[in-house]
């Protein structure tokens, strides 16, 4: 495996993709390329983390983020511990902060933190001696996940320099949505976002993307559709009439991706809500969704991330 990384990302955290540079997430990207290699092998294992220690701390529900984080440090040799929140202290009243110095207090190298506020991931790096890695923070950041999506797309387009992405759906509540609108147009990708006003935040103008309200206008001649889920469990007043009523206008069907370019490609971070933001049709058809080397890619990437931070703290 190639072996020259250094002087490019070594954290000490990675709490987001604001503050990475380009060098930093090419570097990211390129060792992600190497261990998609060792996943496709029948032996997925590598010393890189042996003998270390990782803790995933998940206060909100998750399948790829969590899996996957567990999946790569093990396949790197770590030791891998899944707090599992309802039944932890947590249960019994104790805090955010004081749950980290105790599992801090247990030396562990590497903290991967999932929670609903903005800036949990953030607040725990200022008090624990290992690495931060956020897995998603409120509506703030996800930045692993724009990581994997950038992966897959550059595997597929080589270069994302000029590439037009519709980010299109819930974006108010998305951090996903953050996460990848700085780091694609960090990559030179030109991107739009469309979504009813009542799930677009009021500064997304100030992003540096365009904002539609209408699918087929900011579907046009576009490469990459991404697709968000509704994020029910965050809405704290109804923000669409109804899923019905959201699927007619902004569900993405044939008939809605016809405005795209005919090579276009779609992508969904998941969990999907089939039906409501997306047609099964689109979902499953392997000659244009991503949706599952998109899981792929996230694997590989978090295989790379860890190993970069760790790296950067020998
Ligand atoms: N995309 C994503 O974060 O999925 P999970 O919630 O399953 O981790």
């Amino acid at each position: 495996m190639a072996n020259s990384y250094r002087d490019t990302f070594t954290g000490p955290h990675l709490l987001g993709i604001a503050g990475l540079n380009r060098l930093e997430v090419d570097s990211l990207l390129d060792r992600t390329a190497d261990f998609m290699v060792l996943n496709r092998q029948r032996n997925k294992h590598s010393d890189v983390l042996g003998g270390q220690t990782l803790i995933n701390l998940f206060f909100e529900p998750s399948t790829r983020t969590q899996g996957s984080f567990e999946l790569a440090g093990k396949r790197l040799g770590a030791d891998v511990i899944n707090m599992a929140i309802k039944s932890s202290s947590v249960a019994k009243g104790e805090t955010l902060i004081d749950t980290a110095v105790t599992l801090n207090a247990m030396h562990p190298d590497l903290l991967v933190v999932r929670h609903s506020a903005s800036g949990a991931a953030e607040l725990l790096s200022q008090k624990v001696d290992c690495a931060v890695i956020n897995a998603g923070d409120g509506s703030h950041e996800h930045p692993t996940q724009a990581l994997l999506d950038a992966f897959t797309l550059r595997a597929h387009f080589g270069d994302l320099a000029g590439l037009r992405i519709a980010i299109c759906g819930d974006v108010v509540h998305s951090r996903v949505a953050r996460s990848d609108i700085t780091l694609l147009t960090l990559l030179g990708a030109e991107v739009r976002l469309c979504a009813p006003p009542t799930l677009l935040p009021g500064s997304a103008r100030e992003w540096g993307v365009q904002v539609f309200y209408n699918m087929g206008e900011a579907l046009d001649g576009c490469d990459v559709v991404m697709v968000l889920r509704l994020q029910r469990e965050r809405m704290t007043s109804a923000c669409v009439p109804s899923t019905r009523e959201y699927f007619r206008y902004y569900g993405l069907d044939r008939a809605k991706l016809s405005a795209a370019k005919e090579s276009a490609l779609v992508m969904h971070p998941g969990p999907m809500n089939r039906g409501v933001e997306i047609d099964s049709e689109i979902a499953d058809d392997p000659n244009i969704s991503l949706i599952t080397e998109q899981v792929e890619s996230g694997v590989a990437l978090r295989m790379a991330v860890l190993a970069a931070l760790a790296e950067g703290r020998t």
